[in-house]
């Protein structure tokens, strides 16, 4: 079954490929995808495709047999309404096929062209498809690279395709949701530097300190994770196109390291000039910092809070210690 699972994603991935050749709606298509800056090969490498505007395109051609119908509501590529008809769960949208770490098509995000509805619609979990578990692009990056430098986690889709588009063949998209520490493990056996770079909004600011938080008990020796903001209103994909790929890996190069953004996130509301402001500072970090798995990321955290705090490091550190035990 689970085979077959997977060969029939395929399959729909190849449809929605294919419609982007032959449907009567294609020049449209292809006028947007244009529009947002992309080539065709870099549509062909992410195999993006198009679902059609009718109802039931992809039923009828993939569903023959109610074995293969009943696989595709599986699969949530077919939806069953409540008159029981049967129906294509994706209409008129861009395709993004999502592949996981062995290249196997899992599930899709489909953006919308215009009008009205949600923006994406994603392929909801199913037996092959766990979303935070999985990452979008990151077959893509390792077959691009053999040994891989830095991985870029970003957003959206349109991130990593746009990225690529530039020449930055190494991000991958944690699928709106934060970036998980399965991902986040996912990545690092992968490469020993992640650089997270999310939009430049509340969202995108919030998905960064998950993405530390949830990077905490991985960090060991010798991995770096770092975290680059944008400017307000900007995505990888706006940022990119806007100011060219050289800017944006300069921008890479520049990103915050995890320890300078852990105390500039903590202190953001904090006086550090006062007591009140220092000992919060203590409180807040505490729990953080047990929580780290090397020695080498929570000795620097120490010593950075130790000169923040105005305090000894064997001090700071006893107390931390003191909160691990009591806990
Ligand atoms: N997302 C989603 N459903 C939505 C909006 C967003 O699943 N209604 C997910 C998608 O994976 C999307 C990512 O969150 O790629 C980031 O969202 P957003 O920044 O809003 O979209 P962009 O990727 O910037 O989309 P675009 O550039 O195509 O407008
Ligand atoms: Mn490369
Ligand atoms: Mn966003
Ligand atoms: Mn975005
Ligand atoms: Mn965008």
């Amino acid at each position: 079954q689970a085979a077959d699972d997977y060969q029939q994603m395929e399959h729909a991935a190849k449809f929605f490929a294919h419609q982007l050749r032959r449907h009567a709606n294609a020049p449209k298509v292809i006028d947007y995808l244009k529009g947002r800056g992309l080539s065709g090969e870099v549509v062909k490498a992410f195999q993006i495709g198009y679902a059609p505007d009718g109802w039931d395109d992809l039923l009828k051609t993939l569903g023959k047999g109610q074995g293969s119908r009943d696989q595709l509501v599986d699969l949530k590529l077919v939806n069953r309404n409540d008159n029981g008809r049967y129906y294509d769960f994706f209409r008129d949208r861009v395709m993004f096929p999502i592949r996981d770490r062995r290249g196997r098509v899992v599930g899709f995000g489909g953006r919308i062209l215009e009008g009205d509805g949600p923006k994406y619609l994603n392929s909801p979990e199913t037996r092959v498809f766990h979303k935070g578990r999985e990452l979008y692009g990151f077959y893509e990056v390792k077959q691009a690279h053999r040994q891989i430098e830095q991985i870029v986690i970003v957003e959206g889709y349109m991130d990593v395709v746009a990225l690529a588009q530039a020449g930055i063949d190494f991000a991958v998209a944690s699928l709106g949701t934060a970036t998980t520490t399965d991902q986040l493990q996912m990545l690092f056996r992968a490469t020993r530097k992640v650089v997270c770079c999310y939009d430049g909004d509340r969202a995108g600011r919030d998905a960064a300190w998950r993405a530390l938080e949830n990077a905490l008990p991985l960090l060991t020796d010798g991995l770096e994770l770092s975290f680059l903001f944008l400017p307000d209103g900007e995505d990888p994909d706006s940022l990119v196109r806007q100011e060219g790929a050289e800017a944006f890996t300069a921008r890479l190069a520049q990103a915050q390291s995890f320890t300078s953004y852990f105390f500039s996130h903590l202190s953001e509301q904090l006086d550090l000039a006062s007591d009140s402001g220092r000992a919060a500072l203590l409180n807040q970090a505490k729990p953080l910092i047990e929580r780290i798995a090397s020695d080498y990321y929570r000795e620097a955290l120490l010593a950075e809070l130790a000169r923040l705090l105005r305090r000894e490091v064997s001090q700071v550190a006893a107390q931390v210690r003191q909160a691990k035990a009591t806990t």
